[in-house]
Parts: C-alpha cells; sequence; structure tokens
C-alpha cells in the first residue's frame, strides 16, 4: 500500500495539470538531468486529422540503485483526457502496473528501441490518426532509477496538407483573434482621445491614465497576435515575445492602479491620495510585478519544470489578493461620499456620485468575477477545438469592462453630471435619508 500512495498522488497531479490549459506547443529542447520521477508531462495539444508528432531524444542514460534497468519500462505514450481516468483506475486496481502496458494509453516508442551506446538516441516521427487532444508524457516504471536524456519534441497539425500549423487546434484561431481585438482596442482609443479633445476643460490626469491603459491594451494585444502568429508559423516562440511581455506588464499594471485611483476619485474629486490609499497601491504594483514573473514563466517554460506548479501557485494566490485589494479602495469611497452627504447640503450631488461609485463597485465585481471565474470555467468545460472561445470572451468582456468603466468617468463639464433644481435636491435627500445601503 505504502508503495501506491505516492503513484497515485503522482497521477492525482497529473489529472489537475490537464486541467490547466497549457498555453503553447511549439518545439521544445529540455535537458532532463538524473531525473527519478516516473512521470513526466511535457505537453498537451490538440490535434486535428492530420496531426503529427516527432521527438527526438539524445544523451540518454539510466543509472540505478537496483542491479538491473528494463528499457522496454522506459518510453513516450500519448494519454487524451477520457483515457487518464481510465488509467488511473488501471493503477489504482494494480499496484505494479506500468502505464506503457495500458491499453488506453497510446505507446510512441521505448528505450528498447534507441540506438546502442554511446549515442543512444532516437528520432521518432509519426502521424496522430485519430483527432483529440492528447497530452505527451514519458514514464519510468524502474524503480529507484535516474534518467538524463535530452529531448526535443514538435508537435502540428498540417494544413492544406502542406502547410505545418504549430498552434494546437483550438488556437490556431488566436492570431485573427487578437488582431480583431486589437483593432477594436485601437479605435477605442481614438474616440476617447476624441471625448477629451471634445471636452478640454474637464480633462483630468486620470484621464491621460485611461488613455495609456487603452493604448497598452492595443498593444498588448497587436504583439500577442504577431507572436501568436510567429509560433504558428514556425514552431518557436521568438517573434514578438519580449515585446508581448512588456505591453502586459505595462498594462497589467496601468490596469490595477487605473481601477485604485478611480476609485478613490482621484484628480476629478480630490487632488491627493489619503495614506491607505496609497498602500493599496504600494501592495497591489509589487505584487503585480511578481505576478508578471509568475506568468512568464509559466508561459515559457511547460509542465516539465519541476517548479512549474509553484510558480502556477504563486500567480493564482498573487491574483487573489490584488483583485481583493483594489477593492477596498471603491468601499472607501462609498463610505465616505456617505458620511459627507450627511453634513454638507448638496444631496443631489452627492447621490449621483454615490451611484456613480456604487455602480463602479458593481462594474469592477463584475469584471474580475468573469476574467477569472467564468473564463477558467469556459476553459475547462470547452472542448479542445474551441479552447479559442476562452480567449475571446475574456477580451470581450476587457473591452465592454473598459468601455462601461471610461463611459462613466468620462470627462464632462461639471454642470452636466449634476443639474440640480429644488425638486431634485429634495427628492435626494430623501432618498440619501433612506440609504440603508451596507458593504
Ligand atoms: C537523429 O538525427 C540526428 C540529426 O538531426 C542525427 O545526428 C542522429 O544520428 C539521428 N539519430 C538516429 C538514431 O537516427
Ligand atoms: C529529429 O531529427 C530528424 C533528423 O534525423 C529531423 O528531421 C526532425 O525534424 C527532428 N525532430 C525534432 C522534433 O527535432
Amino acid at each position: 500500500m505504502a508503495e501506491i500512495a505516492p503513484r497515485l498522488i503522482l497521477l492525482l497531479l497529473l489529472l489537475v495539470f490537464s486541467l490547466l490549459s497549457l498555453s503553447s506547443a511549439e518545439i521544445k529542447t529540455l535537458q532532463i538531468t538524473s531525473d527519478s520521477r516516473s512521470m513526466i508531462l511535457f505537453e498537451k495539444f490538440g490535434f486535428t486529422h492530420s496531426g503529427h508528432i516527432g521527438i527526438n531524444v539524445s544523451a540518454v542514460s539510466v543509472a540505478s540503485r537496483l542491479s538491473n534497468v528494463e528499457p522496454a519500462l522506459l518510453g513516450f505514450f500519448l494519454l487524451s483526457d477520457d483515457s487518464l481516468l481510465q488509467v488511473l483506475l488501471e493503477i489504482q486496481q494494480k499496484p505494479s502496473f506500468c502505464v506503457l502496458e495500458s491499453a488506453f494509453a497510446r505507446d510512441l516508442f521505448t528505450f528498447r528501441e534507441l540506438s546502442p551506446p554511446p549515442h543512444s538516441s532516437k528520432n521518432f516521427s509519426a502521424p496522430v490518426v485519430s483527432p483529440n487532444e492528447y497530452s505527451l508524457f514519458f514514464t519510468n516504471c524502474n524503480p529507484e532509477s535516474f534518467v538524463t536524456m535530452t529531448v526535443r519534441t514538435e508537435m502540428y497539425n498540417l494544413e492544406y496538407n502542406t502547410v505545418k500549423d504549430y498552434l494546437p487546434a483550438g488556437q490556431t484561431q488566436l492570431p485573427t483573434l487578437y488582431s480583431l481585438y486589437s483593432v477594436a482596442n485601437f479605435v477605442f482609443l481614438g474616440y476617447w482621445i476624441f471625448t477629451c479633445y471634445k471636452n478640454k476643460k474637464s480633462v483630468h490626469r486620470i484621464h491621460f491614465l485611461m488613455a495609456g491603459l487603452l493604448l497598452m491594451k492595443a498593444l498588448n494585444l497587436l504583439c500577442a497576435a504577431e507572436d501568436k502568429h510567429y509560433v504558428k508559423v514556425t514552431g518557436t516562440p521568438h517573434g514578438w515575445d519580449v515585446l508581448f511581455y512588456l505591453f502586459q506588464f505595462i498594462r497589467v499594471v496601468l490596469l490595477f492602479t487605473v481601477i485604485v485611483l478611480v476609485g478613490t476619485g482621484w484628480s476629478f474629486l480630490k487632488p491627493f491620495l489619503q495614506e491607505k490609499e496609497k498602500k493599496v497601491l504600494m501592495i497591489v504594483i509589487p505584487l503585480q510585478v511578481l505576478a508578471n514573473v509568475a506568468s512568464i514563466v509559466i508561459g515559457e517554460t511547460g509542465p516539465f519544470i519541476k517548479d512549474w506548479v509553484t510558480w502556477n501557485q504563486v500567480f493564482l494566490l498573487v491574483d487573489i489578493v490584488c483583485c481583493c485589494a483594489i477593492i477596498f479602495p471603491i468601499v472607501w469611497s462609498i463610505r465616505s461620499l456617505r458620511e459627507t452627504s450627511k453634513t454638507d447640503g448638496k444631496a443631489a450631488r452627492n447621490l449621483a456620485k454615490l451611484t456613480l461609485f456604487r455602480q463602479f463597485y458593481v462594474v469592477v465585481i463584475g469584471y474580475l468575477y468573469f476574467t477569472r471565474i467564468v473564463v477558467f470555467a469556459l476553459k475547462t468545460i470547452a472542448a479542445y477545438k474551441y479552447q479559442w472561445v476562452s480567449n475571446a470572451a475574456e477580451e470581450t468582456a476587457s473591452l465592454a469592462f473598459y468601455m462601461v468603466m471610461f463611459y462613466m468617468f468620462r470627462p464632462v463639464e461639471k454642470n452636466e453630471y449634476f443639474v440640480l433644481d429644488e425638486e431634485e435636491e429634495e427628492a435626494a435627500e430623501m432618498a440619501l435619508r433612506d440609504e440603508e445601503f451596507e458593504l
């Protein structure tokens, strides 16, 4: 029993892995050194009818504490998500079971087929006949043994039977998708600049920051489109990936900053930030730096590195903390508006502000909820061929959020915001008195 437990945990971990969507599947070269893991997940890829997989291993050596190593118990195989559960069951039933024996795993090759030492290599290449999403695993069923090797993998689908497409079946639409959203964001930016120009007198510093945010978003999408296109065509991610990460970093930091600043009413309600509001920014910005480092590690490597899960956890945790932190300034603003509304005589004006901030609160919560939970759910339940739908949903949600936020806090002449007459003033006073909205 003691022997099964670690392997079971390992396989459960693999199950969790397979639920996470792995970003890219390009040509990858990696070095495995004295690795005792019995399973290594390399890559997950959605194949079409014309899928293809190539694996070249070289400089292979296996060391063991026990006397003999059985090469037939080391090898590569493909596993679809449906079969993963079957394999888990098999392992539970037979403790000494090697996944390479499973009827559900599609074995590619074992180490019996390696060329003899000193080269110890194998160039493997095969079509994938039944279209599905598969994970590429390496397994070592020899106990107490350590594998060293250099592995180069490539997976692609053929478009029109000739052109190699290195993006998985559900992501091959991404370059087009990102280009479209980039154009949409540039158009929006143009419109925003036009609006600011038309209402020059009521433009505040925050409106420039918002323009900067839109610009970064549009550039980020442009680079994402170019990067994905490059991967699609060449299988390597070194198109514009550095620019992509740079703009992504600036965009995310700006987004959180803008939400915090708008939430505090900075520059259009008051010129300075309070101490606690500054603290929120001082927490959120460094955390976002960390989150971006994590997202780069996750994006540029894959589950085969040992710390991959840790980076994923760091990213999730930091993201959750930031999402919670940016809510506080909005809540504080609502509280302080409610306090002042009781003392000063401008009821209608205060009610209008209060309503505005409450709507903003709901919009921010809605946006965070949608992009963190709904998008994740879509990613998990969508068939592998429709993975791009979750990206489309995320981009649509972002664009909608930006539009609503920008509309709510657009530069307008002050008297246009709060038209005052006796009746409205009285009605507002009544409304503020009935105030029972608690956060
Ligand atoms: C695999 O291909 C490389 C060249 O890419 C070659 O050097 C090596 O000998 C080949 N190995 C086998 C086993 O054919
Ligand atoms: C493996 O090596 C062969 C040359 O022997 C090459 O044609 C093929 O592209 C290589 N595959 C990978 C995944 O590097």
